[in-house]
């Protein structure tokens, strides 16, 4: 695997490779690979003539600058399982080469990010998909796949990179099922700084999920209702409930809990210590 370590070339390297009529699959990340990432290294490998990857931590989509300080950073050992998984080029850079000029977040015009950003992970994390479709468009133009992989465990930013690349007429965004450990818990990156107790309490959250699915295979529609059922399913447990919310992403802005929804997708955050975490699931698969 070819490792760069600045966009510029990882560009050059993918014109030569789209000139003599190669189909590039991307998988955009920051670092700290688990499982849930290989699998979309490996999809992107099996559906592409070439696997690319990105390993930049983007400072322009944390709420926190100790958050983003804090985010763990292993570039060899990110390079290696990339390798090993089928992926043939990856790169990394500093800011200041996707956005000339700066070498600090400040002065950055962000992207609008559009209407799928509204609530949810857009409400409490202000201004984080602002900076996810701002860095997602940068590597997007560097280079131009023909499809981008994404996991669904952030269900909302795979819809508000949808919307993106609607608009730039390119990549085929192609969203892929989360992967969990044996308790159901969504791989993350932050999954790592959970203790072995807090592994297992953060299980509440799927089985939160997995309590609304069931609701609705036995004919629950009403948003209200499934709400109040995962609610009472994560107050059994010590995490801290940011959000609970089912959605049809169809009409990703009506949240009003008080209608039935036909397409359902739910939706939890949660703090389980200092690490917040997400998940949904698709109510109606
Ligand atoms: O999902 C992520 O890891 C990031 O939000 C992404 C898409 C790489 C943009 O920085």
């Amino acid at each position: 695997m070819e490792l760069f370590d600045a966009p510029q070339r990882a560009s050059r390297w993918c014109e030569k490779h789209r000139a003599e009529g190669q189909r590039i699959g991307m998988v955009p990340t920051m670092g700290a690979l688990h499982e849930g990432h290989l699998r979309l290294v490996e999809r992107a490998a099996s559906e592409n003539d070439l696997c690319i990857a990105s390993i930049f931590v983007n400072p322009l989509q944390f709420n926190e600058r100790s958050d983003y300080d804090a985010y763990p950073r292993d570039l060899e050992r990110d390079a290696k399982l990339l390798g090993r998984h089928g992926c043939d080029m990856a790169f990394t850079g500093a800011l200041v080469d996707f956005f000339p000029g700066h070498d600090e977040p400040a002065g950055i015009e962000l992207l609008d990010p559009g209407p799928f950003a509204e609530g949810l992970e857009g409400e409490y994390r202000p201004g984080h998909f602002a900076g996810v479709r701002t860095i997602v468009e940068r590597l997007f133009l560097t280079c131009r796949p023909d499809r981008a992989y994404f996991g669904e465990k952030d269900f909302q930013q795979t819809l508000v990179v949808r919307d993106l690349a609607g608009i730039l007429g390119f990549p085929e965004v192609v969203v892929c099922p989360t992967v969990r450990e044996p308790g159901g818990l969504a791989m993350s990156s932050r999954n790592r700084r959970l203790s072995e107790a807090q592994r297992i309490e953060a299980t509440a959250i799927y089985r939160a999920l997995d309590a609304a699915r069931a609701a609705w295979r036995a004919g629950e529609r009403n948003r209200g209702a499934l709400r109040a059922i995962m609610h009472r399913v994560l107050a059994g447990s010590a995490l801290q409930v940011e959000y609970v919310d089912v959605r049809d992403p169809r009409h990703w802005s009506d949240d009003d809990p008080s209608r039935d929804v036909q397409q359902g997708q739910a939706l939890i955050a949660a703090r389980c210590g200092a690490v917040r975490l997400i998940d949904n699931m698709r109510l109606d698969a």
